[in-house]
């Protein structure tokens, strides 16, 4: 066994040093979900996001309130504290803040004084996610919130997971836009022997990175055979993937009969929301949301498919974390070498490293700026 060529080696670390990884700065000019909608009520919950720590909870009117999660007073968080209405009490003096993070009442004395309180953050509500932004405040334009219409669509019908990721979340993104691993990660789940060598498609346009890659003909696995009904060796299975935004990445699928025209058959269709919000440097709130147009109605193929892809994406987890594992050791000797299929997960991270390091754009070669 022997190290890559000197020249290989040094490539690979010049070009490790323009890509994203679990130490580069965090984008916060970006919307990222923070909690399921159902997760939030006239209970406190703390969470932590971008490194933040914070509470969150709904208002008496039903509207979702994230603050810093720490007393302007000595620090105690909130979230060990009491909601009463539509304010909250911290539990070590009771300092008293409302809904815009100020503070409007010290217990020990008559007055309040004026210009106290904790940083609240920008949410936005839809469909089954709450969004936060923890950037400058004057750019949170609710307009930017990546767009999941069909999570608000009755033509679609979802379920919903979390997984409290131990790695980073520029892994995950790139371990999603990654679908050579499906024939060895996923080997027992919904990986199929065939997959890592279907040709693919790839385009990259103004931050969004997506991969498309067709398994036809080809023989499904049962998470896909078993609601579809297409249990033969000749089904067609069209994978997209795509990277829209640091805090949303996309799977679709499509299934039918590879020897029947598309026309004249049904094609059923799968799409998943895999959400990463990084918490700390090292690990990732993992939502996700799984839809489906097909057997709406069957809650039996809901329970089904949700028990088969969370087997498989447990296997990512657990990956991921072993993965972590190594990127969290200090080596200044580290090199990953690419290879051609990673072609869309360097161009991503590159991209992210742009946005987070906006001075160091212009040694970041071949960086894709974002309109
Ligand atoms: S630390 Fe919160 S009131 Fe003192
Ligand atoms: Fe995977």
């Amino acid at each position: 066994m022997s190290l890559p060529q000197t020249s290989l080696l040094r490539a690979s670390q010049k070009a490790m040093r323009t890509m994203a990884d679990r130490n580069t700065p965090f984008i916060n000019d970006e919307w990222y979900v923070v909690a399921f909608a159902g997760e939030l009520g006239p209970a406190l919950l703390k969470r932590t996001a971008l490194g933040i720590r914070l509470v969150m909870f709904r208002t008496q009117d039903g509207s979702p309130i994230a603050m810093e999660d720490r007393c302007a007073h000595r620090s105690y968080p909130l979230s060990a504290g009491t909601l009463d209405g539509d304010t909250l009490v911290c539990g070590y003096h009771g300092l008293r803040y409302d809904r815009a993070g100020n503070c409007i009442e010290v217990p020990s004395q008559q007055t309040c004084p004026k210009g106290i309180g904790v940083r609240t953050f920008p949410l936005i509500e839809s469909g089954p996610f709450v969004w936060g932004w923890f950037g400058d405040p004057s750019k949170a334009d609710p307009a930017q919130v990546p767009a999941t219409p069909w999570l608000e669509n009755g033509e679609w019908v979802s379920s919903q997971d979390y997984f409290d990721l131990r790695g980073n979340y520029v892994s995950l993104h790139e371990n999603l836009l990654d679908l050579t691993h499906l024939s060895f990660v996923h080997a027992r789940s919904f990986g199929t022997p065939d997959y890592s060598r279907a040709p693919y498609d790839v385009e990259s346009k103004d931050g969004c990175f997506r991969i498309t890659r067709s398994v036809v003909p080809t023989r499904l696995p049962p998470v896909w055979a078993q609601p579809t009904g297409l249990h033969h060796d000749h089904a067609a299975r069209i994978t997209t993937s795509e990277f829209r935004a640091p805090g949303l990445h996309v799977v679709s699928a499509r299934f039918y009969d590879a020897d029947v025209p598309v026309n004249n058959q049904p094609v059923f269709e799968i799409k998943t929301c895999h959400v990463p919000t990084p918490q700390t440097q090292g690990s990732t709130h993992y939502f996700i949301v799984h839809s489906r147009n097909f057997a709406l109605q069957d809650a039996g193929v809901t329970v089904f498919m949700r028990e088969q892809l969370m087997t498989a994406f447990r296997e990512d987890v657990d990956v991921l974390t072993r993965l972590e594992d190594v990127l969290a050791q200090p080596d200044p000797e580290r090199y990953d070498i690419s290879i051609a299929s990673d072609g869309p997960a360097v161009a991503m991270r590159r991209y992210l490293f742009a946005r987070a390091s906006p001075n160091n754009v212009s040694r970041a070669e071949g960086a894709i700026t974002r309109q």
